[in-house]
């Protein structure tokens, strides 16, 4: 027996992060009985556990979860353990450490550089006494990297990371007590534009806009062995200097310059700020997933030096070198030469300037989405010395699928690589080009594919918590982008187009398009079905309620308070049957919206319901009075007016049919794939869903034809040309390998990756019957052209394993196995044979196929 993964609010580290109650959450192992003994959860402020703060206790029990609540004070160490008795035996878990974020007012003051372009802010300080901890509460705005002793405090980068500064700022806690000494110390901290202060948007984007200033505010706290404490704190005492690092940028990349005299010393002052904005974090921490050396150094026919790294990813690439150079960053070659005007303006790279001393060298306050990259000005390439960085946010990965199919496994790793790539503070529609903003509706369609795949929980927390703070802004209504951007005309880049850049702002400032909008019901409701945890669902539900009740306005304004009848929304984005050139797919972007609307409400209804909440019943009603009116407007003979792919797919999903109507629109839909030779055409709303309505009504094989199509257009043709990401559309790259011309083309947009999602519950069969997987449905709907599929995830509860394979003697043979405290209901593939299995390892073999 043993007692794994214990987590404090899904978090297996936490240090300064927002919290006002602890969920604390285990896994039992090795135990054969559905329950054990005794489970005891403790908290204590020592390490020894001598006096508990609280503790719980739950007998004969297969409870994975509970909450408590700890006295929130300053940097208030917490040790949490759970102990478990069972037959006889005895076991405590690991220990788990939290330390509570600064709970009282700031005593420190919001400092900036006097001098422009004077980065770096230091504060000398003496400690004359032993330290027992020791605690740094900083945020520097727009970014900032902390060196004590010249040694890197944070050990995770990009802070304090993106989220809605307007609303509110998050500052970081580190413990430093490693890095202070006796004696003379010296704090130093590097500051950037980041998205506070530097350029962001479209077509040129805005510079400030949150902030025409680098400031930076932090307190240390110095606890004593003798009991006595002082805070170090910056304000008008601290120095600043210029640093190494010249122009730089979240799109423009960097420039360092070893060569600089950054000697002279100048003054900071204290800026006016509202104390109030700064919040502990609610993100996870932004740090380097993996290091990847190059897998092929070249020169193309046009003489380029170019190093590829085998992977589309984010990050920045280190270098080991006493040599100058200039890294320029691709994804793809074009007739075996570098390429990046898909990165429209972000194409300026990192650019050194050494001063002859050999080191590590990085980038600091910038990244780039590549898999190529262009060395340039360097004395002499050797590969060795190089090796590109993933940074993301981090995130356990729990899901895992293997299957018997090559090309399908790619698939998967593009996925996975894709939301790696893409979820780096914001859930980014892309990380690359001048844009890499937090799209809701890529966010949307990939939020269940994002949890099956990694512990995204906190991540997402984080966006709902932001997209909160924009909705109260303006009576709920959703932006399309969370942070939203609200730039100035004043900071537009290209002042010579003023138009161009009041459309932007106007793109920006425009909001409660569908589906987009509907980010605010579909990710906190996947939320809980992937958490079961009730508090975060109460915690996310004013998103839900505001957007619905929003949406509701909005049609009542437009005439019909049933139907969403009015205005533009991005609808089937991408699809391939809209007209030449356009992005705007073929399916009637009102009925969209009107079937989002409905959705959107029995999404509502639910959470409600599950809350307890009374209003839950009037908004079932409401939703049922949407579906009338949307029957009313879109049926004909009991079959769908909106004749697309998408059209079908959206009334079978979202159950806008009867039960004889059902079979009606299927058969349209399966005759419209047909008509398309088996091929999708869909955009951004009918891919999530159009697996799942076929698999779901008789037409696995063809669920899997579209899954394993390899031409044009299909999952596979991308991966057939050598993608190691997802694209952003269908044929980002033609056949011939050339980069497809349309412009907004990414080759690392997660949002088409939504089909992982119909893997994990379709072609592996996982389910939740119960949130948090409590309780399973296991189901697969299986297909001997992927020979087999081993899928193992690691859910809320504990890990959920399941195997199918096809044997020799044509017959099928299944492993499933269920977590502690969990239950399934499975279905035998193929012969469809219902059981309850309690938790345990079971293995079947069909005799009849
Ligand atoms: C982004 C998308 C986004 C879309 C909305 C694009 O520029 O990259 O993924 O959702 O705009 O129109």
């Amino acid at each position: 027996m043993d007692i794994v993964n214990v987590k404090v609010n899904y978090n297996s580290c936490l240090i300064g992060m927002q919290l006002d109650e602890l969920l604390v959450s285990w896994e039992i192992i090795g135990v054969k009985e559905h329950k054990v003994d005794v489970i005891e959860v403790k908290v204590s402020q020592e390490l020894e556990f001598h006096t508990l703060m609280t503790k719980k206790q739950f007998k004969h029990s297969n409870q994975c979860q509970c909450k408590l609540s700890v006295p929130l004070t300053s940097y208030a160490t917490y040790y949490v353990q759970v102990m478990v008795v069972h037959n006889g035996e005895y076991k405590n878990s690991k220990v788990h450490r939290i330390v509570l974020p600064k709970c009282d007012a700031w005593i420190a003051k919001m400092i900036s550089p006097v001098q422009y372009d004077a980065n770096r802010i230091i504060k000398q300080f003496t400690i004359d006494k032993a330290i027992k901890h020791a605690y740094l509460s900083i945020c520097g705005l727009g970014l900032y990297e902390a060196y004590l002793n010249d040694q890197f405090v944070n050990e995770e980068f990009l802070m304090p990371g993106y989220h809605s500064y307007d609303t509110h700022i998050q500052f970081q806690t580190y413990d430093v007590a490693g890095r202070i000494k006796q004696g003379q110390n010296e704090m130093s901290v590097l500051l950037g534009n980041g998205w506070y202060k530097g350029r962001l948007g479209f077509d040129g984007g805005f510079d400030q806009l949150y902030g025409d200033r680098l400031s930076l505010i932090f307190e240390l706290y110095v606890e004593y062995i003798d009991g006595t404490s002082t805070i170090i704190y910056s304000d008008e005492d601290c120095v600043c200097k210029q640093s190494y690092i010249l122009d730089h940028g979240i799109y423009d990349g960097e420039t360092i310059d070893m060569t600089r005299n950054c000697e002279t010393l100048y003054p900071v002052e204290a800026i006016s700020f509202d104390y109030s904005l700064l919040t502990p974090r609610y993100s996870p921490r932004i740090t380097i997933k993996k290091k990847i050396k190059p897998i092929k150094y070249m020169v193309t026919p046009k003489g380029e030096h170019v190093l590829d790294f085998g992977q589309n990813l984010t990050g920045w690439i280190e270098v080991n070198t006493s040599s100058s150079f200039k890294i320029t960053f691709g994804e793809v070659l074009q007739n075996n030469c570098f390429y990046n005007e898909n990165y429209r303006t972000a194409t300026f790279g990192f650019r050194y300037i050494s001063d002859g001393k050999k080191r590590w060298v990085r980038p600091h306050f910038t990244y780039f989405g590549f898999r190529y990259a262009k060395i340039e000005k360097m004395d002499e390439l050797h590969p060795d010395d190089f090796h590109a960085c993933l940074i993301t946010s981090e995130m356990e990965h729990t899901g895992y699928i293997e299957t018997g199919h090559e090309l399908v496994n790619q698939l998967l790793s593009n996925i996975k690589w894709s939301q790696m790539d893409n979820f780096l503070d914001v859930p980014t529609d892309c990380p690359q080009r001048d844009e890499r903003l937090g799209w809701t509706g890529d966010a949307q369609i990939f939020s269940g594919t994002a949890l099956f795949q990694m512990n995204a929980i906190p991540f997402f927390r984080k966006y709902l918590h932001d997209m909160l703070c924009e909705q109260e802004l303006d009576h709920g209504a959703v932006p399309n982008v969370i942070p939203t951007p609200k730039p100035k005309i004043e900071h537009y880049m290209d002042q010579e187009h003023l138009e161009k850049g009041m459309q932007v702002i106007k793109m920006f400032q425009d909001k409660n398009m569908c589906p987009w909008a509907d980010a605010a019901t579909i990710i906190p409701w996947n939320l809980y079905l992937f958490s079961g945890d009730i508090g975060l669902l109460e915690k996310t539900y004013p998103n839900m309620k505001l957007w619905v009740d929003q949406a509701m306005q909005l049609a009542r304004e437009s005439g019909n308070e049933y139907l969403i009848d009015s205005g533009f929304h991005f609808a089937d984005w991408l699809a391939l049957d809209g007209s030449e050139g356009s992005a705007i797919g073929a399916t009637d972007m009102h009925f969209v919206a009107s079937m989002y609307y409905y959705h959107s409400t029995i999404l509502l209804s639910k959470a409600a319901h599950e809350l307890g909440y009374d209003e839950g019943e009037a908004y079932h009603k409401y939703a049922m009075n949407i579906k009338q009116a949307i029957r009313e407007k879109y049926l004909r003979d009991g079959i769908v007016s909106v004749d697309t792919q998408t059209g079908y797919i959206l009334a079978i999903h979202f159950q806008l049919l009867e039960e004889q109507e059902l079979q009606l629109n299927i058969e349209r839909l399966v005759e419209k794939l047909h008509q398309n030779n088996d091929h999708l055409d869909t955009g951004f709303v009918g891919t999530p869903y159009l697996n799942f309505v076929l698999s779901k009504h008789g037409f696995i094989k063809l669920a899997y034809d579209l899954l394993l199509n390899e031409s044009y257009p299909s999952w596979l043709y991308e991966v057939k040309l050598g993608a190691t990401t997802i694209w952003e559309r269908w044929n980002s790259i033609l056949a011939d390998g050339s980069i497809n011309q349309e412009g907004m083309n990414s080759l690392n947009h997660y949002a088409y990756g939504a089909i992982g999602e119909w893997i994990y519950r379709e072609v592996c069969g996982l389910n939740q019957l119960e949130p948090g997987f409590k309780k399973a449905l296991i189901a697969p709907k299986v297909d001997h052209r992927l020979g087999h599929c081993e899928c193992s995830y690691h859910s809320v509860n504990g890990l959920y394993h399941i195997r199918w394979e096809f044997l020799e003697e044509h017959q099928l043979q299944m492993i499933v196995d269920i977590p502690f405290g969990c239950e399934a209901v499975f279905y035998m593939p193929i012969t469809n044979e219902k059981m309850e299995l309690q938790h345990g390892h079971y293995s079947f073999t069909t005799s009849s196929i």
